[in-house]
């Protein structure tokens, strides 16, 4: 397999990490102390094309496709995660209602989010329902040409921010637990918002509850058919996760490169401590490990690029990227010892920022689940 990057992948990098690096990381320090949404990192973002990436001009967006998507995401990571989140999510919604919405649905929402009208929302996960997603609660029943929803979901990105959100619920119990998906505006009677989360890190992200009470949703408004709600979430993380690897590969380099400057100009022992293995050591093993990561996550946007299966190689990536990035962040504060706990320096903000990417969008634990099921699938037949 091969990683070279085409010359508009290359073009898209150098621009995402010019403005990433000017105007994205300087303000970094400021949105996180403040837990302040990044509105205009966002409209930036907007005007470069970076929030519709993976859909055509035909619906405002810029078709570039997941491998420069995800070089876009981790250029945008390494400067600011929360930006980068916000980002990934809005694309992620915008090619699920490009792939399974109708062309009416496609017209209504995608020029929307790709042009910043408003961010992308992904509503499954509930308070009773995270890593067991088939087990959400929320409802959705049919009356007249609506359906009434009731239920509330949790942990929503961008969910204060989004002028569309996919919002999944229960349709049918019997014969078998139908599970589908609505594109839920804000406004609608019945649809509130909770109030932000107090997060560990990514402080300048979106994240609050949404609360369903007699929420009428038009049937027009259903993405997908019936019953294909919870493949089409699915589906839809496949490619998110590979969306998280990369932002958790550019968290770390950004961690990394702090570390290795300051190891250069901090002195111990009369001399730079760079020049000490242990610390070497440490800079090594990270840089192995993202080297690694990165290249999971290349092959699995490069199997997506190409139309071709990559579900679990976006769980291996998602997995080991996250896991990764989290033992560099780590060890970059270990080597900048106290000042690395303390304000002052970035690498205590990366280590919160990244320590989710082994949470959200499926836990580390259920990436290992779809990649056993996957091998054991293959050994049976
Ligand atoms: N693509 C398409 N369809 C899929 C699929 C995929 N990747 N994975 C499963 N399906 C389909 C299956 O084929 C199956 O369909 P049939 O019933 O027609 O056979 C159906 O979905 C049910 O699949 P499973 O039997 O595998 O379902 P399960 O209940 O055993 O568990 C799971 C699946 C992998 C554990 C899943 O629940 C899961 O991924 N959980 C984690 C949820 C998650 O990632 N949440 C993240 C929240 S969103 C977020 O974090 C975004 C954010 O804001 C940053």
């Amino acid at each position: 397999m091969c990683f070279d990057l085409t010359e508009e992948q290359l073009q898209i990098e150098e621009m995402v990490r010019s403005l990433a690096r000017n105007e994205f990381a300087p303000k970094a320090a400021e949105i996180d102390e403040a837990s302040r949404y990044p509105e205009e990192n966002m409209r930036k973002l907007a005007e470069l094309g970076l929030l519709g990436m993976l859909y055509p001009a035909e619906y405002g967006g810029s078709e570039a496709g997941p491998v420069a998507y995800a070089i876009a995401v981790r250029e945008v990571a390494a400067a600011c995660a929360s930006t980068a989140v916000g980002m990934a999510v809005t694309n992620m919604v915008g090619e699920a209602i490009f792939r399974f919405g109708t062309v009416e649905q496609r017209r209504k929402y995608l020029p929307a989010l790709a042009s910043g009208k408003g961010a992308g929302g992904f509503g499954l996960t509930e308070p009773s329902a995270g890593s067991d997603a088939f087990g959400i609660a929320t409802t959705a029943v049919r009356e007249g040409d609506s359906y009434i929803l009731n239920g509330s979901k949790v942990f929503i990105t961008n969910g204060s921010r989004a002028c569309v959100t996919i919002v999944v619920a229960v349709t049918a119990r019997e014969p078998k637990k139908e599970i589908s998906a609505f594109l839920v505006e804000p406004g609608l009677r019945g649809f509130s918002v909770g109030k932000p989360e107090h997060k560990m890190g990514l402080r300048g992200s979106d994240t609050v509850s949404l609360s369903f009470d007699d929420c009428r949703v038009a049937t027009e408004n259903m993405l997908g058919a019936a019953g294909e709600g919870f493949r089409i979430a699915m589906a839809a993380l496949d490619g998110g996760r590979i969306g998280i690897s990369f932002q958790a590969v550019g968290i770390a380099r950004a961690a990394l490169e702090a570390a290795i400057a300051y190891a250069k100009e901090r002195k111990q022992f009369d001399r730079p401590i760079a020049e000490f293995q242990a610390i070497q050591w440490m800079l090594a093993d990270a840089a192995t490990e993202l080297d690694a990561a990165q290249l999971l996550a290349f092959r699995a946007a490069a199997l997506k690029e190409k139309g071709k299966p990559f579900t679990r190689e976006a769980s291996m990536a998602k997995v080991f990227s996250s896991e990764a990035g989290n033992r560099a962040c780590h060890k970059a504060v270990q080597i900048l010892g106290g000042y690395g706990y303390i304000r002052d320096y970035p690498v205590e903000r990366h280590l919160r920022d990244i320590k989710v990417s082994t949470i959200y969008e499926g836990t580390s634990e259920i990436q290992r689940v779809v990649i056993a099921r996957e091998l054991l699938r293959r050994a049976s037949r």
